[in-house]
């Protein structure tokens, strides 16, 4: 396991059950944000997530979820997704250690045919879940959306006995409608499982304070640490391939080569046609450029929030 860091924000390169045991404080974080592989068979680099059978599946997960609850402080808070098929294994054991405040469904659209012969599957369950019920983190102010009626339908409750506006803003519920990470969206990163800022903005805002420390176990494109940095947050980040660690040591930790490869923002292929033939694609130079001493050096820098 190597270790990364820069001021408030540390990355292990490694295992995240070997890495919470040796590495990680008991007690020591305010907030996890848990997205582990799914046992689905999707590929994430050399690594392959299919395991024997469900039941190998969620002994490995017990074993990182009982780390979880170690290192998660008394006021702490865990979000935690999987598989729908595999939630029901971790609900079960994670409601006999923590209180699940709310059973969440990530749900998004397809513009594609999800199947012919049963219904598509189009959302994630995520469980929110707290040490202790009558002490932790909800910033519900920092999370209010607009509520339809009040707020575009401009309706009166005449029901009270002095008629008022609707409230024009609400708490999320537990069904949140926020779009997929798609190509073209200047978040993307190479990455099958990346989950969208808007969706750990959500979490982060709401469950920790500026100054606090959030542990993601299995990062991927690292969005959970970007977002806690953008918001003033520590951050701990897990991941044990090379190819994703890539991702957080330049979008976290500012770094613009490893090992002497440009760590540059994907390039997309920008190729569109119009009625005077192809225009040109973007390449990696057109990203990066080589200095004196043959390093490559990355031009562009990290996704702003301003962006979203
Ligand atoms: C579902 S993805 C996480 C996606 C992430 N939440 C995001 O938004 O990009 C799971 C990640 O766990 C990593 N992983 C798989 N096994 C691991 C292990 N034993 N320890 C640490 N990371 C692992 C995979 O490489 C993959 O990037």
């Amino acid at each position: 396991m190597i270790k990364y860091e820069q001021h408030d924000h540390i990355i292990y390169h490694g295992d995240a059950l070997a890495t919470l045991r040796s590495t990680i404080e008991t007690a020591s974080v305010d907030l996890i944000f848990v997205d582990p592989p799914y046992n689905i068979g999707k590929k994430f680099a050399d690594f392959k997530d299919r395991w024997p059978s469900d039941a190998v599946y969620a002994e490995w997960a017990y074993a990182w979820i009982d780390e979880c609850i170690r290192v998660l402080k008394p006021s702490g808070t865990m979000y935690l997704m999987t598989s729908t098929q595999a939630m029901p294994y971790l609900d079960l054991y994670i409601r006999e250690r923590l209180t699940i405040l709310s059973r969440i469904v990530w749900s998004y659209d397809s513009s594609g045919l999800q199947a012919k012969k049963y219904y598509g599957s189009m959302y994630e369950p995520m469980l929110h879940c707290v040490k202790d019920a009558k002490a932790y983190t909800f910033n519900v102010d920092d999370i209010r959306i607009a509520a339809r009626t009040g707020a575009e339908r401009k309706l009166i409750d005449y029901r009270g006995k002095v008629p008022k506006r609707y409230s024009t803003t609400k708490v999320p519920e537990n069904v949140w409608h926020v779009p997929r990470v798609r190509y073209r969206m200047d978040e993307y990163e190479d990455h099958p499982a990346q989950k969208p800022q808007a969706l750990l903005e959500r979490i982060v805002r709401a469950s920790s304070h500026a100054g606090d420390t959030v542990l993601d176990p299995f990062a991927g494109t690292f969005t959970t640490a970007a977002v806690a940095q953008a918001f003033g947050r520590k951050s701990i980040s897990i991941e044990s391939q090379a190819a994703y660690l890539k991702i957080g040591l330049r979008r976290v930790l500012g770094f613009e080569t490893y090992q002497g490869e440009c760590l540059a923002r994907p390039v997309k292929n920008t190729r569109v046609r119009n009625g005077r033939g192809l225009k040109k694609a973007a390449t990696t130079e057109d990203f990066c450029s080589v200095t004196d001493d043959g390093e490559q050096k990355a031009l562009s820098g990290n996704t702003l929030l301003s962006d979203w």
